[in-house]
């Protein structure tokens, strides 16, 4: 059977989405693979589904560094993947802060479900939290980049298999913050037109009363983002302190890293 390369990603904000099939359609091309569907794992139902891998496959994994970290809720359908000597390209999409060791924690992952990671890369995506971090990214120096990291990727991958690929990060892995149940607020402007509802990950929007948001908020801000009437907002003091910290620190650009094994 002829390989596949799909794109997957968990991407609330669209960023990871432009990525993972930026290099995606690089990869199947240079290496004349398929490039077969999506498997996009914004929403639960995609995230329990069952996928299968084949030996040859490539998968361009991308997904957003949150806290320094993949977003946990990840885990478990990572988990259930079984690479049998699969190729995986892993992309953490941070927003101009630091990917700490979001990074590390993706390859070491799959090189515990027996997928074979030679290229690796970090890129940055406007800061989710607010416009004023990462603004514009990924622009076209980035996708420009991208597509050289994929043609580089998928030469590499071609070679063969080798050592996994060496990335930044440290073991324990960054501490995740404490669960906190913050939830975004619905202003009197909201026209209860259900747009929020239908982008939530984690489905605690309400699609009768979209006003209504039940604990499990994974602060994504899709919902944010897509309100055309910006009802939605965050009023917490501790969002507003990371975004506080955000704007005063994290504002110079910071470039996309790749790497690859062997080299
Ligand atoms: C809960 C949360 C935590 C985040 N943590 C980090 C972080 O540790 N470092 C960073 O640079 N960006 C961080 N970000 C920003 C996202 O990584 C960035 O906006 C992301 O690439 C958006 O991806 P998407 O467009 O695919 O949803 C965080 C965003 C959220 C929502």
């Amino acid at each position: 059977m002829a390989a596949n390369v799909h794109a997957v990603y968990f991407s609330p904000t669209g960023s990871s989405r432009a990525m993972a099939q930026e290099v995606a359609s690089v990869l199947a091309q240079d290496m004349s693979l398929t490039h077969a569907e999506d498997w996009d794992w914004t929403f639960p139902e995609a995230r329990a589904a069952e996928y299968n891998v084949g030996a040859g496959d490539v998968l361009v994994f991308a997904f957003p560094v949150y806290a320094g970290r993949i977003p946990q809720l990840l885990l478990e359908p990572l988990a259930r993947l079984a690479g049998q000597g699969a190729y995986v390209v892993p992309l953490a999409v941070y927003g101009n802060r630091h990917y700490d060791d979001a990074l590390l924690e993706a390859v070491e992952l799959f090189f515990t479900r027996q997928f074979s990671v030679l290229a690796a890369g970090a890129f940055v995506a406007e800061h989710s939290y607010t416009h004023n971090v990462g603004t514009g990214r990924p622009d076209a120096q980035d996708m420009q980049a991208l597509n050289a990291f994929a043609h580089r990727a998928a030469s590499r991958i071609a070679q063969g298999a080798g050592e996994r690929v060496q990335v930044p990060g440290n073991r324990p892995y960054k501490a995740l913050p404490p669960a906190a149940d913050i939830r975004p607020k619905t202003l009197d402007v909201c026209t209860q037109c259900g747009l929020c509802a239908s982008v939530c990950p984690v489905r605690v929007i309400s699609e009768n009363a979209p006003q209504l948001t039940a604990q499990g908020c994974v602060r994504c801000c899709a919902c944010i983002k897509i309100c055309p009437e910006q009802a939605r907002i965050f009023d917490d003091p501790l969002v507003k302190k990371i975004v506080g910290m955000l704007e005063a620190n994290c504002v110079a650009r910071r470039e996309p890293e790749t790497f690859f094994a062997g080299s």
